[in-house]
This record gives C-alpha cells, sequence and structure tokens, in this order.
C-alpha cells in the first residue's frame, strides 16, 4: 500500500475512533490514556503520594492522568520526543537505554520508586516483525530498570508484544515478583499484537 493510502486510512480510523474523540472531550493529549485507566480500573496500581517513572510518555497522555487524578504523586517521564510540560512532572528528553539518563532518573527521586510504568513503541518502520522485535527489547530494558529500582512492594507496568521476547519477559517475571498478569485492555486496538504486563511485589 502506497504511503499516503496508509495515512489516509489512518486519518479515517482515528476520526471514527471513540476513545480518539473520548480523548478529546476529556482534555487528554492521545487516546493512550484509556490503556493507563482500564489497567488502574482492574489492577489498582496507582495511588497518590507515589513516586512513579513514565517511560515513552509523549506526548504524555499517561503523565496527565496520573497527575490530574492522584495527589502528591512524584513523576518523572521520559521520551526521546519533545513534550509539552505537565505540571508536577519533571521532564527528560532523550534515550531511556542510556545509563545517563537513568542516573538522572534516580537522582531526581533520590531513593526508591513505587512504580514503573511503559508505554515505549518504536516509531512504526512499516515491518511489524522488526518493530515488535525492537520494542521487546524496549520492555525488556525497562524490566531490568525496574527489579533495580523498584521498592519492595514495588510495581511494574509496561507494554509487551506477542513475539520472541514475550517468553523471556513472562520468565523473569515469574522469578522476580510474587504476582503478575498478561492484559489488553479494552481500548488497545484489536489487530495490535501490543498487551500489558503488570507486576507487583518483588520477591526479595
Ligand atoms: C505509544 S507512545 C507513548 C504514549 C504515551 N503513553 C501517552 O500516553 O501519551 C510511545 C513512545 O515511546 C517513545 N520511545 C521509544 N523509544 C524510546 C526510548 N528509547 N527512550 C524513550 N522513549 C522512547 C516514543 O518516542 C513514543 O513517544
Amino acid at each position: 500500500m502506497k504511503k499516503n493510502k496508509i495515512s489516509k486510512n489512518w486519518i479515517n480510523k482515528q476520526k471514527k475512533d471513540i476513545y480518539v474523540r473520548q480523548s478529546k472531550i476529556e482534555g487528554y493529549r492521545s487516546r493512550a490514556i484509556y490503556k493507563l485507566k482500564e489497567i488502574q480500573e482492574k489492577y489498582t496500581v496507582i495511588k497518590n503520594g507515589i513516586s512513579i517513572v513514565d517511560l515513552g510518555s509523549a506526548p504524555g497522555s499517561w503523565s496527565e492522568y496520573v497527575t490530574r487524578r492522584f495527589k502528591n504523586t512524584k513523576v518523572v517521564s521520559i521520551d526521546l520526543k519533545d513534550m509539552k510540560p505537565i505540571n508536577n512532572t519533571f521532564q527528560i528528553k532523550g534515550d531511556f537505554t542510556l545509563e545517563n539518563n537513568q542516573q538522572k532518573i534516580l537522582e531526581y527521586f533520590n531513593g526508591k520508586i513505587d512504580l514503573v510504568i511503559s508505554d515505549m513503541a518504536v516509531n512504526t518502520t512499516g515491518n511489524k516483525s522488526v518493530d515488535s522485535l525492537v520494542t521487546g527489547e524496549l520492555s525488556l530494558e525497562a524490566m531490568k530498570f525496574a527489579l533495580k529500582t523498584l521498592k519492595k512492594n514495588g510495581i511494574f507496568v509496561s507494554k509487551v508484544f506477542m513475539g520472541s521476547s514475550f517468553n523471556q519477559i513472562v520468565e523473569i517475571a515469574k522469578k522476580n515478583f510474587k504476582e503478575f498478569h498478561i492484559y489488553k485492555p479494552p481500548s488497545s486496538r484489536k489487530e495490535s499484537k501490543e498487551n500489558f504486563i503488570i507486576c507487583k511485589n518483588l520477591r526479595q
């Protein structure tokens, strides 16, 4: 399919999408907000007053949701792309996989973190296998970071793709967390291979 035909299809799909419409009505930057909201409604991952890292945060609807709905949360958001400011959020523009950026996050919190949420995904190349492979690696990187930085009763939520990294991430979750769930929120597009992993309570 030609590129301009793909983007026309994308625009038409967006216009019909109830989550896109709802996000506009509620003043959120992206339909992605409903994925986190649905995860929250099912698994209660966010509470008032906690420290949160939002990985792959742009354009910003997850950080908006957290800071609007929960009082006194301390949020660091990081993305490769520019993101307009959000109240009560410390924003880093850069690659999360770089050591110096991970260091900046830790310095900001000056201690351990309650919740790591990751919606990181590569910009689509058009090749779904390549995209899910690279996004899978980002989920693994987010998991490694969570294992190093979470409090004992901390929570890790991440986008995962059905693909080679999926079994790997499930194995790590089994080994390191007392509880984990794989969930596809109703707002996640059916044709997408995306799911979310929700991990609670470190084993040690
Ligand atoms: C699906 S979007 C996130 C949407 C966001 N949760 C929201 O609610 O607005 C995925 C984001 O991951 C970011 N991303 C991909 N690789 C990254 C990396 N290595 N470091 C930081 N961000 C990354 C992309 O730039 C993109 O903005």
